[in-house]
C-alpha cells in the first residue's frame, strides 16, 4: 500500500478528527476509568460553522476512540439557531441539579455557551447546561436554558469548578471584548450569582477566550496556588496564545500576585483554547490540559487534504516551580513514545543524523540533552527534506531560542503561516534539554523539562524526513 500525501499529513499520535472542522477541546472530564474529549466541531464541513460538540474518549489520554457527536446545533423555529460554542461538563456526584434519580452519582452535565444567531447576525450569547445519565453517550438539553443571561452577545467560555467547603459550583467565564473574567457561585448549576471580577490587565492585544482557574502543586513543596489561564494574544502581536496569572483564590475572588511580566502557556503560534481535565483521579494531583493546535489567525486555511482539518496537543500534566519571587508553569507531555534519549555534546559538523540514522522518521519524539561547550549555539532542523527544514535555534549569546518555519513546506496558504518565534531560555549547567514531540504535521518542543514549551504546525513535503543538528561558529 502507497501512503498518500493526504495520510501523511494526519499525525499518528495526535487526535485530528476522523473528518471536518474542529477547534477549542470541550468537557474534558474523567469518569469511571474514561477520559472525555469533546470539542467544537462542524459535522458539516471542514471550516468552522455549525459549531456542535464532538467527541472522542480514551482509557489513557493517549489513544482516542470517536464516538457520534454529542451535543448538535438547535435549529429554533424562528429562522434562529443556537451553536453549542465552548464550555466544561462537571460530574454532579450529589445530584445538586436534580436533573438525575435520587442517589444517581454519575450525572454529568455540560455547561456550554448557547450561541444565537441568524444568517449575518449574532443575538446572544449566554450559558447553558445539558445532562447525561450514561457516561456522556446521550445528552438531553435542559428544558430551562438559558442558566446565565446578561444581555450581551459576547459572554462565553464557561468553565465550573467545585468548591467544596461552601458546597457551591463556581463558573470562570468571560466578557472577551471587555478583558474580563468574571467569577459567578450556584448551588444547583442552574441559578448563578455573581462573585467577582477581574482583567484589565496582561496581554489585551486580542479579544480574550475560554478562561479556566486550577489549583496547581509547585514542586518539590506541599503547596499550591491557582492559575488563572485565558486564550488571548501572543508574545508577537497578531498571534493568538494562552497566557496566564498565578495568585490566590478564596472562593470568591482571584488575587494575582505581582508580577511585572506577562506569561504565556506556550510560546509558539498554535496552542490555544486549553482547558484542565474535571475529576482526575484521586492519585491524579496534578491539572491536565490539552489544547488546539491552530491559529485563528489562519485556522480555516491550513492544508486539509485529508478531510479533516485542526486538532490537538498531547495531554499535558502541569506543574509550578519558583524562580526569584514569581510562580512559572512546568508542563510534561503524556506520550507512550519512547523518548529517544541522546546525550550531545556540540562539536563543529555535527550531525545528529549519523547518530540517529534510519531510525527516524516524521513522528516520533526525542530527548536531546545538549552541552553547550563553548559553542555559540545550533540550529537543529526537523522533517528535513531536500528543500525544507522546520529550525529550531539556539543562540548562546542572546539566550534566545527561536522556531522558524519560513523554510518548512507548505506555507503559502496563509500570508500570515510563514513565521519565526523567540523566546529567551537560560541554559541550566551549560545545558539545554529539549524533549521534541515530531508528528507529522505537528511539532510540541519542551525545554528544560517544560518550562518553556513551543507548539508549532509545519506541513513539510512528502518525503522521509531525517534531522541534522549543526554546531554554529
Ligand atoms: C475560541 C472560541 C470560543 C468560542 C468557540 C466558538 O476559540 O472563539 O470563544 O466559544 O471558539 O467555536
Amino acid at each position: 500500500i502507497v501512503q498518500s500525501f493526504a495520510q501523511d499529513f494526519r499525525p499518528n499520535y495526535h487526535y485530528t478528527p476522523p473528518k471536518n472542522w474542529v477547534n477549542d477541546p470541550n468537557g474534558l472530564v474523567y469518569l469511571d476509568g474514561e477520559y472525555h474529549l469533546f470539542y467544537q466541531y462542524n459535522p458539516f464541513g471542514d471550516k468552522w460553522g455549525h459549531m456542535s460538540w464532538g467527541h472522542a474518549v480514551s482509557k489513557d489520554l493517549i489513544k482516542w476512540e470517536t464516538l457520534p457527536l454529542a451535543l448538535p446545533e438547535i435549529q429554533n423555529g424562528d429562522g434562529s439557531t443556537t451553536m453549542i460554542f465552548s464550555g466544561c461538563v462537571v460530574v454532579d456526584s450529589f445530584n445538586t441539579s436534580g436533573l438525575f434519580k435520587a442517589g444517581f452519582k454519575k450525572g454529568l452535565i455540560a455547561v456550554f455557551t448557547s450561541h444565537v444567531s441568524k444568517p449575518g447576525q449574532d443575538l446572544a450569547q449566554h450559558q447553558s447546561l445539558a445532562y447525561s445519565s450514561d457516561k456522556g453517550r446521550t445528552w438531553k438539553y435542559f428544558d430551562k436554558n438559558p442558566v446565565l443571561d446578561i444581555g450581551l452577545t459576547n459572554f462565553r467560555d464557561p468553565n465550573v469548578i467545585w468548591w467544596p467547603s461552601e458546597k457551591k459550583w463556581i463558573m470562570t467565564v468571560v466578557k472577551p471584548l471587555e478583558y474580563i473574567v468574571q467569577f459567578y457561585s450556584s448551588k444547583d448549576l442552574k441559578k448563578w450569582t455573581f462573585m467577582s471580577e477581574f482583567g484589565k490587565q496582561g496581554d489585551m492585544t486580542k479579544i480574550w477566550e475560554c478562561p479556566s482557574l486550577v489549583k496547581i502543586p509547585i514542586v518539590n513543596t506541599a503547596e499550591t496556588k491557582w492559575v488563572l489561564m485565558i486564550s488571548s494574544g501572543h508574545r508577537q502581536a497578531g498571534y493568538l496564545a494562552m497566557q496566564y496569572f498565578v495568585g490566590d483564590f478564596d472562593g470568591n475572588s482571584f488575587k494575582p500576585q505581582k508580577q511585572n511580566e506577562v506569561f504565556y502557556v506556550d510560546e509558539g503560534k498554535d496552542f490555544y483554547a486549553a482547558v484542565p481535565f474535571y475529576n482526575l483521579p484521586k492519585n491524579q494531583k496534578n491539572p491536565i490540559i490539552i489544547g488546539w493546535t491552530n491559529d485563528w489567525e489562519y485556522a480555516n486555511d491550513i492544508p486539509a487534504p485529508d478531510g479533516y482539518r485542526g486538532g490537538f496537543s498531547v495531554a499535558r500534566k502541569l506543574s509550578l516551580y519558583k524562580t526569584g519571587n514569581t510562580y512559572k508553569l512546568q508542563q510534561q507531555p503524556i506520550i507512550s513514545e519512547k523518548l529517544t534519549k541522546e546525550e550531545l555534546f556540540l562539536s563543529p559538523g555535527y550531525s545528529l543524523n549519523s547518530k540517529l540514522g534510519e531510525k527516524t522518521a516524521n513522528s516520533y519524539a526525542l530527548s536531546l540533552d545538549i552541552n553547550l561547550g563553548t559553542s555559540k549555539g545550533f540550529d537543529l532542523e526537523l522533517l528535513k527534506t531536500a528543500e525544507h527544514y522546520l529550525k529550531l535555534r539556539y543562540d548562546v549569546a542572546s539566550n534566545m531560542l527561536s522556531l522558524d518555519r519560513i523554510n518548512s513546506g507548505k506555507t503559502d496558504f496563509h500570508q500570515r503561516f510563514p513565521s519565526v518565534e523567540s523566546v529567551k531560555v537560560m541554559p541550566e549547567k551549560n545545558k539545554l534539554r529539549l524533549d521534541i514531540l515530531v508528528d507529522r504535521t505537528l511539532v510540541e518542543v519542551y525545554v528544560n523539562g517544560g518550562k518553556v514549551v513551543l507548539t508549532d504546525l509545519v506541513f513539510p513535503e512528502r518525503l522521509k524526513t531525517v534531522e541534522v543538528l549543526k554546531w554554529r561558529e
